[in-house]
């Protein structure tokens, strides 16, 4: 039974060191009732921004049942720290094939860092069940290449659609 335990522990460490898990660091609160409308998540904050160091953030409200901006323009090569936050229940920020994966939650940013090798599309699902238009909620990643990302203007970066 000592043996059993024993092992089961050592698998959780070591998948978690060789696939480089962490609990995400920051807590940070927000008034959901204001998303949209007001601070940090107002709607003409939302989508990408570029940063003076040259790297990217994404501010994003998922909400029942959909995300907003529902598709999400970033360059590759570059540090993208998305940060996310909901008004209505969790949901779930996962994009596949990358290390991001976290929950979203009402009242809190939730915030991610990661980078994208390569252009590409990548599909962003919601994977916690938050109701039921749970399965119709994802939105696109659009990740270009570094140098065509830098020749848009701020209204083109924000999002996929031409500004
Ligand atoms: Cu949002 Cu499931």
């Amino acid at each position: 039974m000592l043996a059993m335990l024993a092992v089961m522990m050592a698998v959780i460490v070591f998948t978690s060191v060789a696939h480089a898990l962490h609990p995400p660091g920051n807590v940070e609160t927000i008034n959901p009732l204001t998303l949209h409308l007001e601070g940090e998540f107002m709607e003409s904050n939302l989508g990408t921004a570029l940063e003076p160091d040259g790297s990217v953030t994404v501010r994003l409200i998922a909400q029942q049942y959909s995300f907003v901006p529902n598709c999400l323009l970033v360059p590759a090569k570059t540090p993208v720290r998305f940060r996310l936050t909901s008004p209505d229940v969790i949901h779930g920020f996962l994009l596949v094939d990358t290390n991001v994966n976290t929950m979203i939650m009402p009242g809190f940013i939730s915030e991610v860092r990661t980078s994208f090798a390569r252009p590409g599309d990548y599909f962003l699902p919601c994977h916690e069940f938050c109701g039921l238009g749970h399965h119709g909620m994802w939105a696109r990643v659009v990740v270009v290449p570094k140098e065509q990302f830098a020749k848009l203007s701020r209204t083109q970066r924000v999002g996929c659609e031409p500004g």
